[in-house]
């Protein structure tokens, strides 16, 4: 089932997540599934359970083709619980983001390059993967969902923060 999405403004968007205590449930399947649902049908690149309102440490991420993120290289389908990011460099890189709580922005936003993730899926399985590029970004981004923290708070240039339409004006008409 499709949830709306939260928008940057809403206090639950502000909130530190709490951690899943039990994996494998019914109900933690019917909310990866009503995840993804609403991430695919937004468009997005990865959803955290807090931008619908569940205050839960869970993000998914992953595409193959995204109209949103046009270049960037295919991230794969992932369900990412208790997560725990680690930088495996003091390289940062800067690149353009979105998110789906903050609609019709793009801002240029610094990140750890290569980060390792650890965490479970939905069944409770370990994940631990090393990965850099847009694969890192995404993972960052998400968790900071976790925190609450949205990424125009990481902004460094305030210049760099604007309207997709006028930034972008080829991209897709979106939101
Ligand atoms: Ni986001």
């Amino acid at each position: 089932m499709f949830h709306p999405i939260l928008k940057m403004g809403d206090a639950r968007l502000l909130r530190v997540a709490e951690n899943v205590q039990v994996f494998d449930t019914p109900e933690l399947h019917q909310l990866v599934a009503d995840m993804f649902e609403t991430m695919l049908a937004a468009n997005g690149a990865g959803l955290a359970a807090p931008q619908i309102g569940v205050n839960l440490q869970l993000v998914i991420f992953g595409f193959k083709n995204n109209p949103r993120y046009p270049d960037a290289a295919l991230v794969p389908e992932t369900v990412l619980i208790n997560p725990v990011v680690t930088p495996l460099s003091e390289e940062t890189d800067e690149a353009w983001e979105g998110c789906l709580s903050v609609p019709g922005l793009r801002g240029l936003v610094p990140r750890w390059s290569a980060v390792r993730y650890e965490g479970f899926d939905q069944f409770g399985q370990r994940i631990c993967r090393d990965v850099d590029g847009f694969h890192a970004r995404v993972v960052q981004h998400e968790c900071d969902h976790l925190n609450g923290v949205l990424y125009p708070m990481r902004i460094r240039d305030m210049a760099q923060f604007g309207f997709t339409e006028v930034l972008f004006p080829e991209l897709e008409a979106e939101e």
